[in-house]
Parts: structure tokens; sequence; C-alpha cells
């Protein structure tokens, strides 16, 4: 346990309890803080100083050695290459994501029809996404989070690849190696074609024999992809993405240094966009929760270095999240703000006080004018707000 003043506190810090105040109040409930507007309540209830658990701080003040990229895997950014705004980005975002569903398509059927995958347009489209990753990638971020619940399968695949893609950029780590990490996240899962329909998509707990079977997926990914040729970090990746540093996942039984960086991470970012991810039967989690639980795995499961980075990268608002303005202003974030997690611009499209649509309007949180702050993250179901019509109508391109 640690003390520190309010005025240390941040958003991602666990609060334990209040040790120092000019007043009497009472946590209730230990917890996360969320949002600086949280912090802000505190400071007017009279709070000075409060005891904080670090273990289970989600995001670390001090950065900590990078584990992967060293100054000569630094990537050098094209000369010609434009950078783009997220809407100037979006068609090309969308059009990459539609590419990548035809092609997984085409792959389920290749291996069905017992023929070998053909690699070539999966590390094109694997580029492709780097690409626009560089160019902006708050437009293939937000995509990530317009699920179709009934499309996880062909979905988490790509939404692990463009997760990947981000990460990668953000650990530094140079070009050819990304694509190699984006390819093998695309196809990590491909074996899961190989498991019976009814095991696959079976909503509950599985039995100790459907587990088994399904456990087998991972194997059969890295048997597929070594049949249509590759090698390396992507065969890695679609084998060892359930292996856990602690020795206790599969199908090897790996542990500790046996796993790779590369492996490290692609298995947080599939297990955090398990979490997320709106099923038929379940709706998808926060990520200030997802992150809870890769935390909770630390360091027995997951890399809590590698973690630490990821949560940093992400934030704890993604882009494409529907958030609550303290103004009751509802919108989608649709910048991130690396600096200032809590301060992305958020287009806004709804009120929650007069429950109905409003004017679009873009808040960027950050200016030193906006009054309003973040308040927290909700769910489209919570306004009866269709997503996806103001996804369809463009709102964001
Ligand atoms: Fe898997």
């Amino acid at each position: 346990m640690k003390t520190i003043p309010i005025t240390k506190l941040v958003p991602g810090m666990f609060v334990q309890s209040v040790t120092k105040q000019t007043g009497s109040i009472k946590i209730k409930n230990q917890g996360w803080v969320k949002t600086q507007a949280g912090i802000n309540n505190l400071i007017k209830a009279g709070i000075l100083e409060v005891e904080i658990d670090p273990d289970k701080t989600l995001i670390d003040s001090v950065p900590e050695k990078d584990p992967i990229a060293t100054p000569t895997t630094k990537i050098k950014r094209d000369p010609w290459q434009k950078i783009n705004s997220a809407e100037q980005e979006m068609g090309k975002a969308k059009k990459l994501y539609d590419e990548a569903k035809t092609l997984q398509i085409k792959a389920f059927k290749d291996i069905k029809a017992g023929r070998d995958i053909d690699i070539a347009p999966f590390r094109e489209l694997a580029s492709g996404f780097m690409d626009s990753v560089f160019r902006n990638q708050d437009a293939l971020a937000c995509l990530t989070q317009m699920r179709q619940k009934d499309a996880y399968l062909l979905e988490h695949s790509i939404n692990v690849s463009i997760l990947m893609g981000i990460f990668a950029k953000h650990l530094n780590i140079e070009k050819d190696t990304i694509v190699e990490l984006t390819t093998g996240a695309l196809l990590h899962d491909i074996g899961k074609i190989k498991i019976p329909d009814e095991v696959l998509n079976k909503p509950g707990r599985f039995t100790d024999d459907e587990f088994k079977i399904m456990k087998m997926h991972s194997l059969f990914s890295k048997e597929i992809l070594e049949d249509s040729g590759l090698t390396g970090i992507a065969v890695d990746i679609a084998g060892m993405h359930h292996e856990r540093l602690d020795g206790k996942g599969y199908p090897f039984g790996k542990k500790g240094d046996e796993i790779s960086q590369y492996v490290r991470m692609a298995s947080m970012v599939d297990v955090y966009d398990a979490l997320t991810a709106e099923r038929v039967y379940k709706a998808g989690m926060e990520p200030i929760k997802a992150f809870k639980i890769l935390k909770d795995g630390c360091p027995d499961s997951f890399d809590p270095v590698l973690l630490n980075k990821f949560i940093q990268c992400i934030g704890i608002h993604p882009v494409g999240t529907l958030v609550r303005l303290s103004s009751q202003r509802v919108g989608l974030v649709t910048k991130s703000n690396p600096g200032a997690p809590l301060k992305p611009v958020v287009k806004t499209f709804y009120s929650a006080k007069h429950s109905r649509y409003t004017e679009v309007k873009d808040i960027d949180l950050s200016n030193k004018k906006t009054v309003d702050t973040l308040e927290s993250a909700v769910k489209p179901k919570e306004y009866n707000i269709d997503l996806e019509r103001f996804y369809k109508n463009s709102i964001l391109s």
C-alpha cells in the first residue's frame, strides 16, 4: 500500500482508503478511479490524501524498460507518406476491413475443401492494415468497436490483427515484423474451422471432453499455416496464443522464456478482444474491466510490463467507445489522446438528459476552453441508441 496526496491520484489507480481529509467522507467501495471527474469530486469533498494499492493500479506512472524495441528497431516513417485525419482514413479502413472478411470466408472454404490457404493476400492485407495504422490508427481502431453479434469468429481475428498492429506500432517494432505479427493474428484462430460447430458455438461452459476438442484449434491453426508455407512469428502466434507464462496454457504447456514477446502480446490481445466482444449470449465488457482481468492474470498468465504498455496504448476509453460527458451529452470517442487518455475527442449526438438525438458536435476534451469532462463509458442499450445506424450514416466519415 502507498499513501499519496490527492493531487497525485490519476485515473487507473486503485484506491484502498482515505487517509486524510477535511470532511468525513468514507469510501464504501474500494475501487479503481475511472475518470478525472471522479477525482475532482473527491477534491471537492475535501479529501487530501488516499491510500492506493500499487499492485492493482492499471497504469504505472513510471515508464518501464521497453521489452522489445531497441534503438535499431525504430520505425522510420516513409517521407512520402501522408498522414490522414481519422475521417480521411475511414473510407480506406472500411475497405480493408471488408476485404479482410472476404479473405477469411475464402480461407474457411479452402480449408473445408481440403485446400491450403493462399497466404499472399493475407500478407498484403496485413501490410494494408499496417499502412492504415501508420496513416491514422483511429480509423481501424474505431471499426474494431463496431461489432455484429453473430460474426464473432470472423471479426475477432480481424480485430486482434488490427489491435496487434496498433500495439506493435506503439512498441516501435520494425515494419517487417509488424506485417508478420498482423498476418499471424489474422490467422491465429483459423484452426477453429476444424472444430465441430456444436462445440465451437456452444454458449455455456464446455464439458471436459468439449474443452479438449476446443483446445485442439491452436494446433490445427499451426498445422494449417505450416502447410500453407508460413514459418516463424506468424506460426508461433497461431500455435501458441493460448500458452501462459506459468506453463498452464495449451497446447504445449510452454512457460516463461519459451514464450516469445510476440506470442505474449498476441495472447493478451486475444483475451482482451474476446472479453470486450459483443456476443449473441453476452454483452461486451468495458475495456477497464477487461484490463483488470488481464492484470489479475499477471504474472502467472500474462507479462505485466507488456500489459502496462498495452493499456497505455489502447487507453481506458478506446476510439469507438460510447461515452457520456458531464453535460449528459452522449457520443463516440473518435480520436485518442495518448498524453491524456481521459481527454479524447468525442463526437456527441445524443442527450441523456432529454433522451433524444441532438445535432452532431465534435468536442475536444483536451481543449482548455472545454468545460465538459468524460463521465463514463456507457452501453448503447442504456439509451436505446442504434450505433449501427449512426455508423451507416457515416457519422465518422
Ligand atoms: Fe484461440
